[in-house]
């Protein structure tokens, strides 16, 4: 059977610039149900300068707890992780492993908006040598801080996996990069990375639909058999 996931979310209430209630979320998970959407991975943000790991652990738990019947009745599995930041030394930091989407290796990674250099790809590497699988979150907003195309080819000779966000391809100006990372295998799943009922809604389905219009059906099936892959569906 065809499970749909959203990689990325911000739909734990209460814990990031996501949904701000309980209501809120369960509203979410309506909305993501009524999408076809059967695992929803929950990551907030995590900044290691901001809060501690054991802080973090917490407040997600008790975030999660509250909408866990909600999902529940929707039919949707949730998958805690978190959104993190990259940090200089995150290469060697142990906690790290406990922020990774549950029962994976991927740990969604938020890049510096900025010039990526070989010390930030040493970092990815280090993680990858612990046998984590960096899933850098909505790969197509970092490109246009990108010059050298060295360090790009660098880091995808890791085995990392790259995650779009299903609104870059409803915007006409990201719409066709967003494109060209999945044929080039540069991206390689979908997140919503949904963070209330409004600006930031749930619309991976939509995306979904511009994927399967332009780069046909095939493509759908590849991003939805890696996505049961990694959660060993
Ligand atoms: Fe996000």
């Amino acid at each position: 059977m065809r499970t749909v996931i959203d990689f990325h979310s911000h739909i734990l209430p209460g814990i990031d610039d996501g949904s701000e209630t309980a209501e809120m979320s369960e509203q979410m998970l309506e909305l993501s149900k009524e999408q076809g959407i059967g695992a929803i991975a929950a990551t907030p943000h995590f900044y290691a300068g901001q809060t501690t790991l054991d802080a973090f652990l917490k407040k997600r738990e008790a975030a999660f707890l509250k909408i866990r019947d909600a999902a529940v009745r929707c039919g949707i599995d949730l998958f805690l992780g978190a959104e993190t930041a990259f940090f200089p030394g995150i290469g060697n930091a142990d906690g790290v492993r406990h922020l990774t989407i549950d029962g994976t290796s991927l740990l969604l990674l938020e890049m510096p908006f900025r010039e990526w250099t070989r010390r930030d790809v040493e970092e990815l590497e280090k993680l990858t040598a612990r046998g984590l699988t960096p899933l850098l979150a909505h790969i197509e907003r970092y490109f246009s801080c990108q010059k050298d195309r060295k360090i790009i080819a660098e880091l995808y000779s890791l085995p990392v996996l790259g995650q779009v966000n299903a609104g870059a391809l409803l915007s006409w100006r990201t719409r066709r990069l967003a494109l060209k990372l999945f044929v080039h295998d540069m991206a390689h799943l979908l997140g919503s990375d949904c963070h209330n009922v409004s600006s930031r809604s749930p619309n991976l389905a939509r995306g979904r639909s511009v994927i399967e219009e332009r780069l046909g059906s095939s493509c759908l099936f590849q991003i939805d058999r890696l996505g049961k892959e990694v959660f060993g569906l």
